[in-house]
């Protein structure tokens, strides 16, 4: 690897700090006097990367970096995400090294001079970590201790390299290896030290610094249901995204829960209500069609969830979407299973995957669309 990070180049930072901030007003002065009394003599920069927060962050930012040159700052307008924060902060930056670290001082600023001192020795990766000797997860509950021990046992899972804290917004890498990175980065959610190491074609050389996680003093946690369930997109992604686009897996997912769905409702209305096969088998339809609706809404799509008066013009052109899937479908398989006397398992496999594909396609450009 490159000396780079050694060269005396003047003007250009050692090591940038991108910290990803939404709403953290109160944190921002305390974590700039922070960096600068324990970066000592480094060559550093600040690079916060703000999404429109309400609070006044910005201006906190903007009142800092009067009289302190090495604070910058990214404003998003219309984008959310920590780990497409971090990584356009990274990009804006000259640095060899960059660091990601939260802006709500949970995170011990003191370890970042420890951090580079290991990547000037030669790791290409530093973690700093809660769980290697020494390191702790500080005042959570048992509920969040648990999440954490679960995502971690998941995200181990999907990496090549044996790490601790795959979890982990506190990490510090060489910028080449970024570079090797960007390309296959997935940017959904919060874990970007999981999303960085899994798109790495060989495992990069990484060191744990142990550290506290520190409890929260100003502002508030930004970690919800919605960083969940990009969790689970982006192991996804991880996973088969190389094949398949993970929304396409949800909707798949999805389409198989209305298939049960269909069959429930079916069996209820001929054995327990009595009605025609023709009246039940309408009736099951209608319903899968509005679960699949509703759970699309929901999951596949809930980054783009339809509200209010689109939720109706939504389901209207879903059901219009699903009935011509389902007319291909079924044209299709006929096709399949008539002159060619293929067997019907192929000929309703080809069917289904079809009207998959169809619905899929038309519903992400036309239903939920931005
Ligand atoms: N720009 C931007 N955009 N910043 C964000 C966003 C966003 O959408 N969401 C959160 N942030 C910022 C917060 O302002 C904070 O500076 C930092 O990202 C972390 O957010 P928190 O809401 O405080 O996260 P947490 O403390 O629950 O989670 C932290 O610990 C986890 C370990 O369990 C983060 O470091 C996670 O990355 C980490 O996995
Ligand atoms: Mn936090």
């Amino acid at each position: 690897m490159s000396q780079s990070h050694t060269s005396p180049i003047v003007g250009l930072p050692e090591l940038c700090i991108v910290v990803p901030v939404l709403n953290e007003r109160d944190n921002i002065v305390p974590l700039v006097a922070a960096v600068r009394e324990t970066m000592g003599e480094v060559a550093w920069e600040i690079m916060f990367v703000d999404d429109n927060s309400r609070d006044g962050t910005r201006e906190a930012i903007r009142a800092v970096a009067a009289s302190e040159p090495r604070v910058r700052m990214i404003h998003r307008v219309g984008r959310r995400g920590l780990a497409s924060a971090f990584i356009e902060g990274a990009q804006a930056s000259f640095a060899p090294n960059v660091a990601a670290m939260d802006g709500d001082m949970q995170h011990d600023e003191t370890r970042l001079p420890v951090m580079l001192q290991a990547l000037r020795d030669g790791a290409d990766l530093v973690i700093g970590s809660r769980y290697v000797p020494g390191g702790g997860i500080g005042e959570w509950d048992k509920t969040r201790a648990g999440m954490s021990d679960l995502a971690t046992k998941l995200g181990q899972k999907v990496l090549k390299a044996h790490v601790a804290d795959p979890m982990s917004g506190f990490f510090m890498l060489k910028r080449e290896v970024f570079d090797v990175a960007l390309p296959n980065l997935s940017a959904i959610g919060f874990k970007i030290l999981l999303d960085i190491i899994a798109s790495l074609p060989t495992p990069p050389k990484i060191v744990e610094v142990p550290f506290q996680f520190r409890t929260r003093v100003a502002g508030e946690s930004k970690l919800d249901i919605g960083v969940m369930r990009d969790y689970a997109l982006l192991l996804i992604d991880k996973m088969v995204g190389h094949i398949v686009p993970v929304r396409f897996v949800l909707f798949a997912g999805v389409g198989s829960v209305g298939v049960v769905l269909h069959m429930l409702v079916l069996l209820l209305s001929l054995k327990a209500v009595g009605l025609e096969f023709d009246a039940a088998q309408g009736l099951a339809t209608g319903v899968a069609v509005l679960g699949n609706f509703v759970l699309n809404n929901i999951i596949t799509f809930g980054d783009k969830r339809l509200k209010g008066a689109k939720l109706w013009r939504g389901l209207l052109l879903f059901a219009l979407i699903s009935a011509v899937g389902a007319a291909g479908n079924l044209s299709v398989a006929a096709f399949l299973f008539g002159p060619q006397m293929t067997n019907w398992v192929i000929a309703g496999l080809v069917g289904a995957v079809m009207s998959l594909v169809w619905n899929y396609s038309v519903s992400s450009a036309f239903v939920w669309r931005r």
